[in-house]
Order: structure tokens, then sequence, then C-alpha cells
């Protein structure tokens, strides 16, 4: 496993990382005992970087993460996130009052008296018109509630935003083969202010690991279901919001490009580790297997240049018409 700075934190973070969204809930069912082993099978592999939120799972998540740091020496830095108990997303909800709430929940859930890193959990755009809100942030820092602060967006416009303010740390946005924008001008922004990059959905919801197939199917309680049209949070979360016939097809294009010995999620987060403005990619995980498959993606030695332009060919052609201009 290779190691990153984190932005201006002092921190080296594994460059795969771990995405703990699965294992609180939206994903069908799963078991807490196969959540810890593909925790711990993380930690063995080297990641020392887990990110997760307060909703997922209604703090289910959080908890088997503080399951996890009980039974592990090693440092593990956690991020998790705030916003997303608002009943509806309004700018008003964020108040003091409010973020110290959901603070003190995840500083119980996480079994610990200061939040490593907390990311604004897509909070609406016109949050970052309220510099107050930051303030509130910095001053959760004084007190020692938090250590660093960043957010996650679902817009570029968003990202440069909310790098305007100083203390911003992170931010976590979706990037993968199929959602190549943030490439393109958010990235050298966010170097020139050292600010980390968490790239999300690294799988696209699972269509850049090859194993999905036009008839496969997801239970009611998998957003892969329930949130294919967006009718429950962004669309953009649900399969980085491409289509899912062309997400498959232009799946399969990049298979074809697969080196010996490499699975496609693997190509797929050897792909986002070429961007060195990228501070880590964080693969959600469900069992033992697809975390240490996917931990594998660090030890790959680089894409070539004709592997990059090929993946960057697809993506013009199949993928960007419906997404470039959204996100
Ligand atoms: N708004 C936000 O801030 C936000 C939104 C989304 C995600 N995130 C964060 O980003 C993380 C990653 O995104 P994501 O979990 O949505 O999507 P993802 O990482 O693109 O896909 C993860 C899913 O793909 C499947 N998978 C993973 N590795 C595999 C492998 N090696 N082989 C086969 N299947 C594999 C698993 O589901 P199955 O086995 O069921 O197919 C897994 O749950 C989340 O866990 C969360 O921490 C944040």
């Amino acid at each position: 496993m290779n190691y990153r700075p984190l932005g201006r934190t002092g921190w080296r973070i594994s460059e795969v990382s771990f995405g703990a969204w699965a294992i609180g809930g939206s994903w069908g069912q799963v078991s807490d005992q196969e959540s810890i082993a593909a925790l711990h099978k993380a930690v063995d592999c080297g990641v020392n970087f887990v990110d997760t939120a307060d909703v997922y799972g209604d703090g289910r998540s959080e908890r088997l993460i503080a399951e996890l740091k009980k039974s592990h020496k090693s440092e593990l830095i956690v991020a998790t996130k705030a916003g997303r108990r608002l009943p509806h997303q309004t700018v008003a909800g964020y108040t003091r009052q409010n973020l110290s709430a959901w603070i003190e929940d995840s500083l119980r859930n996480l079994a610990t008296d200061s939040l490593d890193l907390l990311q604004l959990h897509c909070p609406p755009t016109g949050l970052y018109d309220r510099p107050e809100v930051f303030g509130m942030l910095d001053d959760f820092v004084t007190s020692g509630k938090i250590r660093f602060y960043g957010v996650s967006v679902e817009k570029i416009d968003e990202a440069l935003r909310a790098i305007e303010f100083p203390n911003v740390q992170t931010v976590q946005i979706i990037f993968n083969c199929f959602r190549q924008r943030p490439a393109e001008g958010l990235f050298t922004n966010c170097k020139l202010k050292q600010v980390g990059i968490l790239a999300r959905v690294p799988l696209a919801s699972g269509l850049l690991t090859g194993k999905l197939r036009p008839d496969s199917t997801f239970t009611s309680d998998d957003h892969r279901n329930f949130n294919r049209h967006g009718q429950a949070f962004d669309v953009g979360e649900t399969f980085s919001g491409v289509d899912y016939q062309t997400g498959l097809e232009a799946a399969e294009e990049i298979r074809a490009l697969l080196p010996p010995a490499v699975c496609l999620s693997q190509l797929a987060l050897r792909w986002i580790l070429m961007f060195d403005a990228v501070t880590c990619a964080i693969p959600g995980g469900k069992n033992p297997h697809q975390v240490a498959e996917n931990c594998r993606a660090s030890d790959l030695p680089p894409l070539t240049p004709e592997t990059m332009n090929a993946i960057h060919a697809i993506y013009n052609r199949k993928i960007r018409p419906q997404v470039h201009h959204r996100w």
C-alpha cells in the first residue's frame, strides 16, 4: 500500500482507503460480522483511512468502525460527515445547534473525544454563501470537538466555492472512469491550495467491477434499485448518474484494455491513482475478498499513456454526453 499526504493535515493516508457506506445501509442486506471482517482485512492490507457518515445506517457504520478501532492499535483516521440528518436540505438547517448535535452523535458512535475529519455532507449550493457556517466549524476545531473539516460535494462549482474557505482541508467528489471532469480544472486548484481530494464512488457503484449484467437485480433496500432515477437522493450517486445499459457497454470496452492478471476493479482504481492531485480512492467494500482485491490496485504499475488515452476516448464517446455538463 502506498500513502499520500492529506492536504495540510500532516497525515499520510492509504491511497486506496475504505468507503463505509455499504456496511451501514442502502446497499441491501449486510451482516455486521462480514462488515467487521471487511474492515479488518482493510487494515491488514495497509488501509489507515475510513470514510463514513452519521446517516449510514443511522450510526451503524460509525459504530462498526469504533469496534474495529478497539481491536487495532495502529492509527486509523476516520472521516465522517454531517448534514444529512436534516429532514429537508436547507441552508437554514446548518445552525450551530444542529451541527453540535450531529457532532455529539458521531463522537458517541465513534467512541472518541474528537472527530478526525468532519465533512459537510453535500449541503445545498447556497451554503457556500454563508461564511458563518465555516466560522462555526472553526469554533468546533478550537474547542477540540473536531480536528479538521472538509466538504463532500456533488458539483465542481461547489468544490471551487468550498476551497475559498481557508480551513477546508478536503474535498470529496465523485471521480472515476465515468466521471472525468474534476481532472480538468478542480484538481489544479486543489493542488495549489493543498486541499486533499477523496475520490468517491470509484467503482461507479459496481459498474466498474465488470460483474454486473443487463439482468442483474438489486433488492428494494439497495439504492441501485430505489435510487436508479434519483428518487431518494442525487441520481449521480447511483452508477455515477450513467444510464445502466450505457455503463455496462462502456465497462466492457474498458475491460478489453486490461493488462495481464489485473481485474476491472483494479484497473478502475489504478486509473484514479494516476492523478497525483487525488489523495485516495475510497471504494466501498462489503467483504474481505472485495477489500483485498481493491487494495492490490495500489501495487500495480502505472497505466500506459495508451490505456489512459483509450479510457478517455471511451468516456468522451459514450459517457460524457450524459454526465459532463451535470456535475
Ligand atoms: N454524498 C457522499 O458524500 C457520498 C456518496 C456516495 C459515496 N460516498 C462514499 O464513497 C464510498 C464509495 O462509494 P460507493 O460505496 O457509493 O461506490 P463504489 O465504491 O463505486 O462501489 C462500491 C460497491 O461495489 C461493490 N464492490 C466493491 N469492490 C468490489 C470488488 N472488488 N468486486 C466486486 N464488487 C465490488 C460492492 O457492492 P456489491 O457487492 O453489492 O455489488 C460495493 O459496495 C462510500 O462507501 C462512501 O464512503 C459518499
